[in-house]
């Protein structure tokens, strides 16, 4: 439900342009005064009408850009907190997203003191070739982005202090299994993913204790135009569709809009902290997905699809579809979340008949 919206944003329409084209990003007392705050109700039922400023670091990212235009579409203020203002423009144009404060690394500071959450989603791809030298970054880039966060939080004022960090780790936590479920009171694994996973969330959770934290183990989340699916649907469609590998793999899967919700909740409920598994409820086996995936796309699944074939476009990063883990969000289920799309098939219906925006 909107109890006001239209004019209050072609007002803010209005008005707002001039900060983005700012050289500096406008202050957040300056978009403060500007704001009209509508109320809303989200698909949990809970109140969205407080107004938040929330920081958002890898906000350009395919996880990123949909909470970005989330919480724009519920009148928050937002900064983008980027390594690149160029590209974070060119993801967010003035003309579509008035308002939004893009600031790269000297201006996060500025951004953080005074936002009432920040959101750390920065890390470079997994899905790539895994060199040594790109290993060692895809651990350092979500370490060193982690531990800026933090320490910027940490040393604002008390009163411009953010009351609250929603930050991303993986399911890769667990290690791979066939046979094990894992939930949030797991034990982690003991592969490279694992190790990078725990470092991470280790460099979260040196946050200052006042300040909430929660750390969403993400799974591995649809969407039709990024993350792993976008990836593979081109090869469902050369090789038919079949299963991956033996097909036994555990594929702990979210879709993109159940993920931005639930970060959505991390950042207004006080019941969301620590660690919360970001997965769908009825994870499944990699063939049953495939066998999902081949009969919504009108593709027979009978030709396995080759694992060197994923490799080719995710690297050893696929590692994370071919072998997997059955992780089970209880957290999410003890704390009322409501997931729109529970159940595998109907959420790949619901990505594939999407039109995909340029
Ligand atoms: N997608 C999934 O299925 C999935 C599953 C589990 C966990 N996660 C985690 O969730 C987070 C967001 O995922 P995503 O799929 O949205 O990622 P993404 O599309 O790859 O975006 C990540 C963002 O991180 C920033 N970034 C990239 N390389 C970086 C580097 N070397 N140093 C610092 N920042 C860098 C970029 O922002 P700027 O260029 O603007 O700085 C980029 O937009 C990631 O940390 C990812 O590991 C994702």
């Amino acid at each position: 439900m909107e109890l006001c919206g239209a004019s209050a944003l072609a007002w803010r329409s209005s008005i707002l342009p001039a900060f983005h084209s700012s050289h500096r990003p406008a202050s957040v007392c300056e978009f403060r005064r500007f704001r009209v705050w509508c109320v809303k109700t989200d698909v949990n039922g809970v109140s969205q009408g407080n107004p938040m400023t929330v920081s958002i670091t890898g906000a350009t990212g395919f996880i990123g850009s949909k909470l970005v235009q989330r919480l724009y579409e519920d009148n928050h203020s937002i900064c983008v907190l980027t390594r690149s203002k160029v590209k974070a423009e060119s993801i967010f144009p003035v003309k579509d997203f008035p308002g939004i404060v893009i600031a790269e690394e000297p201006q996060w500071k500025d951004c953080i003191q005074g936002s009432t959450g920040v959101v750390n989603l920065a890390g470079l791809p997994i899905s790539t070739r895994w060199s040594p030298e790109i290993k060692k970054e895809i651990k350092q880039s979500r370490i060193r982005v982690t531990s800026k966060v933090v320490d910027l939080i940490n040393n604002s004022p008390s009163d411009a202090r953010p009351t609250v960090l929603v930050s991303a780790t993986a399911v890769g936590y667990y290690g791979t299994s066939e046979t094990q479920v894992f939930d949030e009171q797991s034990p982690s694994g003991n592969d490279y993913l694992a190790e990078v996973c725990r470092e991470w969330e280790g460099t979260a959770l040196g946050v200052d204790k006042d300040v909430r934290l929660a750390l969403i183990r993400i799974g591995v989340v649809l969407g039709k135009d990024g993350g792993a699916l976008a990836k593979m649907i081109p090869i469902f469609m050369m090789f038919a569709g079949g299963p991956l590998g033996s097909g036994k793999q555990w594929f702990s899967w979210i879709h993109v809009d159940d993920l931005v919700n639930l970060l959505y909740k991390a950042l207004l409920n006080s019941s969301y902290k620590g660690v919360i598994n970001g997965t769908a409820p009825n994870p499944v086996r990699l063939a049953e997905m495939c066998q999902h995936l081949g009969t919504v796309m009108g593709r027979p699944s009978w030709l396995p699809v080759p694992d060197l074939a994923l490799k080719a476009v995710l690297g050893e990063g696929a590692t994370v579809v071919l072998e997997g883990q059955k992780v089970i969000p209880v957290r999410a289920k003890e704390l009322g979340f409501s997931y729109k799309y529970p159940y595998i098939k109907e959420a790949l219906k619901a990505l594939l008949a999407q039109k995909v925006v340029a």
